[in-house]
C-alpha cells in the first residue's frame, strides 16, 4: 500500500459507488489513498446494495439519493474535489423489457452532475462502456478506437452514448475538466447476478444448467473490475483535461468458450437458449492511447482463467449475498422469454 497525497484533492464524490464496479472502485481507492475522503452517492436501487461497502474504514460516508435530485446533487458537489461517475441503468437485457429508467438515470442523471459541476468547478470522470460504438463483425480486424463513431445499438448504450456526448459538450462549451473512458466487459466480485458471467456461476451452484444465448458465437472483449479500475486511477492521476481513454486488456471470447471454461472450472452443463433481440456480434477495445500515454497494463491481462477462477471463489464463499435474489432473477428472465 502507498501512502502518497492524492492528487485530486481531499474529498471525492463517487455515483454509483454501492454497485458492482463503483464499489470495487471505492476500495481500491481508499487502499490507494488512506487519507482519501469518500462520499458514494447511490439511489440503491435493485443494482446497488450497501453491504458491497461493508469493512470500509470511516472516510467513507454513504448517501443514499438519486443522481436527478438537482438539491442533493448541489449540496454533494459544493463538498468535493473531484467526482467520479458510475452510477447508471446497466444492463442491456432490462433496457429491452424498459428503457424509461434508462433514460432518466444515464441522461437526466449525467446532465444534472454535469450542471453541479459547471457550478462547483470539479474534476469530472465520467466512465462509460465500449457498447457506445456498436459491434464489430466476426472477422472484422478492427478494434474500436477512440475515433471510431459511435452507432449504439440498444436503450442502454444509446442512453450512455448520449451521456458521453453530453460530457464533451460541457467540456466544448463551459470548459469543465472532464476525461471519460469507455471500458469493456468487466467480470470479478459483487458483479449483479444477472449479468452473463455471475449469471451462470450461480446457475451452475443452484443446480441450473449455464444458459448460452443464440449460437453462443458473439464476442466480448473480458477485463477484470480491479484492472478497469486501476485505469481510472491512472486517468484521474495522469489523464489530459477534456480527453477520452478506451480501456480493455485484448480479453476477446466467444460466449460459448466462456461458457464451457465456467462449465469446466465448476463441473457443470449449460443449454442454448433465445438469443437476444438486436445482440451485437462483438466488442473489441484498443486501449493504446491508455497504455502509451499514461502507462497503464492490466494486472490480470490475458490470464482470463486466474480471473474467472478468484471469481467463481467468490461467489462460492459469498453465497448469502446472491441467493437471495436468485429466484427472482431467473423469474424476470423467463418473464422475458414469454
Ligand atoms: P451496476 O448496475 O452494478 O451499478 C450501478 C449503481 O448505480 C448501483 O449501485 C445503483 O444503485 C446505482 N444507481 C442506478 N441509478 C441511480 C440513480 N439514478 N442515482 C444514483 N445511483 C443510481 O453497474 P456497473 O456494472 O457497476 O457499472 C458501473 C458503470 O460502469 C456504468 O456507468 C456502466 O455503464 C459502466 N460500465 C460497465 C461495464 C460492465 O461490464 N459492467 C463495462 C463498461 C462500463
Ligand atoms: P451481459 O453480461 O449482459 O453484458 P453485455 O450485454 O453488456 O455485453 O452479456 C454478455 C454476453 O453474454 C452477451 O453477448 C449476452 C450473453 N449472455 C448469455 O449468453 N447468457 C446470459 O444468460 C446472459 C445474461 C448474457
Amino acid at each position: 500500500m502507498t501512502s502518497q497525497p492524492s492528487p485530486f484533492g481531499t474529498t471525492m464524490l463517487v455515483t454509483g459507488g454501492a454497485g458492482f464496479i463503483g464499489s470495487n472502485f471505492v476500495r481500491l481507492a481508499t487502499q490507494r489513498y488512506p487519507e482519501l475522503r469518500i462520499i458514494v452517492l447511490d439511489a440503491l436501487t435493485y443494482a446497488g446494495n450497501a453491504d458491497n461497502l461493508a469493512g470500509l474504514d470511516s472516510n467513507v460516508e454513504l448517501v443514499v439519493g438519486r443522481i436527478e435530485d438537482e438539491g442533493n446533487v448541489d449540496k454533494l458537489a459544493a463538498k468535493a474535489d473531484a467526482i467520479v461517475h458510475f452510477a447508471a441503468e446497466s444492463h442491456n437485457d432490462n433496457s429491452l423489457r424498459d428503457p424509461s429508467p434508462f433514460v432518466h438515470t444515464n441522461l437526466v442523471g449525467t446532465f444534472t452532475l454535469l450542471e453541479a459541476v459547471r457550478k462547483h468547478g470539479n474534476r469530472f470522470h465520467h466512465v462509460s462502456t465500449d457498447e457506445v460504438f456498436g459491434d464489430l463483425t466476426l472477422d472484422d480486424p478492427a478494434r474500436f478506437t477512440e475515433e471510431t463513431p459511435y452507432r449504439p445499438s440498444s436503450p442502454y448504450s444509446a442512453t450512455k452514448a448520449g451521456s458521453d456526448h453530453l460530457v464533451r459538450a460541457w467540456v466544448r462549451s463551459f470548459g469543465i475538466n472532464a476525461t471519460i473512458s469507455n471500458c469493456s466487459n468487466n467480470y470479478g466480485p459483487y458483479q449483479h447476478i444477472e449479468k452473463f458471467i455471475p449469471r451462470q456461476i450461480t446457475n451452475l451452484l443452484t443446480g441450473r444448467p449455464a444458459k448460452l444465448y443464440g449460437d453462443g458465437a458473439n464476442v466480448r472483449d473480458w477485463i477484470h473490475v480491479d484492472d478497469h479500475n486501476d485505469a481510472v486511477l491512472a486517468i484521474l492521476e495522469r489523464g489530459r483535461p477534456g480527453e477520452t481513454y478506451n480501456i480493455g486488456a485484448n480479453g476477446e471470447h466467444s460466449n460459448k468458450e466462456v461458457i464451457e471454461l465456467i462449465c469446466e472450472l465448476m463441473g457443470g452443463t449449460y443449454k442454448h437458449v433465445a438469443d437476444r433481440p438486436g445482440h451485437d456480434r462483438r466488442y473489441a477495445m484498443d486501449a493504446s492511447k491508455l497504455r502509451g500515454e499514461l502507462g497503464w497494463t492490466p494486472h490480470y491481462g490475458q490470464d482470463f482463467r486466474a480471473g474467472l477462477e478468484q471469481t467463481v471463489a467468490w461467489y462460492r464463499t459469498n453465497e448469502a449475498w446472491w441467493c437471495g435474489h436468485k429466484e427472482a432473477v431467473e423469474q424476470g428472465y423467463r418473464a422475458q422469454a414469454q
